[in-house]
């Protein structure tokens, strides 16, 4: 059973097509990474692959063991898209505590732990509004993979981060890999999916197409 599988999906916006007959499946346990140009599409496939957005025409079908509860959002998933939103006025551990409540499943030492994973202070007092744009980025991905997560939808990572960064948390996420977690994200560096990725796909011509590391867009 594919863990994610597109049959034959379409979107457009606005006479902008962005997708046509996408039949693409994704499978447990591998890291697969998506590039493309600006405004090709990938945040908006993840947007549909996490069921915020539908497709016009086609089906996207997620593994029914995270379907529960008759949610549209997939159970198990950690996911950031595009630029994620945090509270200003709240410190990040305080953003990454909010959010942990909502599930109630983990613990502050947990949230500490995936703070500190990705190189950031749990004990700082600065508030979000003043947190540079690696630093909100960080949280972004420790809240991510905080709860456990088994599916990784992460739309550029390693977007501003430093390069100390950039490594701390590929190595994280091959640990991931090594833990039986799926990962799919999105990279304009074809370093980063070479690094990372058991299989890389590339938005053309309205489709996803596997390539091989050496072709670049
Ligand atoms: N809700 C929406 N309504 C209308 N158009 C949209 C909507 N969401 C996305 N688009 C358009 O769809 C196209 C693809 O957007 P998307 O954000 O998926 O690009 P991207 O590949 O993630 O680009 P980037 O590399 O800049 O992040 C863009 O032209 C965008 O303007
Ligand atoms: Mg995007």
């Amino acid at each position: 059973m594919d863990l994610i599988k597109l049959s034959n999906v379409s979107k457009s916006f606005k006479g902008i097509s962005l997708f046509s007959n996408v039949n693409v499946s994704f499978k447990e346990g591998k890291i697969y990474g998506i590039k493309g140009h600006n405004g090709s599409g990938k945040s908006v496939l993840f947007k549909m692959i996490c069921g915020f957005i539908n497709p016009d025409d086609g089906e996207i079908v997620i593994d029914s063991k995270y379907m529960k509860n008759d949610n549209d959002f997939p159970e198990n998933f950690g996911v950031i898209i595009d630029r994620p939103g945090f509270i200003g006025s709240k410190t990040g551990l305080e953003n990454l505590k909010s959010l942990a409540s909502i599930k109630g499943e983990i613990s502050e030492k947990e949230i500490c732990m995936a703070m500190e994973a990705v190189g950031l202070d749990p004990s700082i007092k600065q508030k979000m509004r003043n947190y540079s744009l690696g630093m909100k980025q960080k949280i972004a991905v420790a809240q991510s993979f905080m709860e456990n997560q088994s599916v990784l939808i992460l739309d550029e990572p390693f977007n501003a981060l430093d390069v100390d960064s950039v490594k701390k948390i590929r190595n994280l996420l091959l640990g991931f890999k090594k833990e039986g977690k799926t990962i799919i994200l999105t990279s304009h560096n074809q370093e980063d999916l070479d690094f990372l990725c058991d299989e890389q796909m590339r938005i053309n011509n309205y489709t996803l197409e596997s390539y091989e590391s050496t072709l670049k867009i």
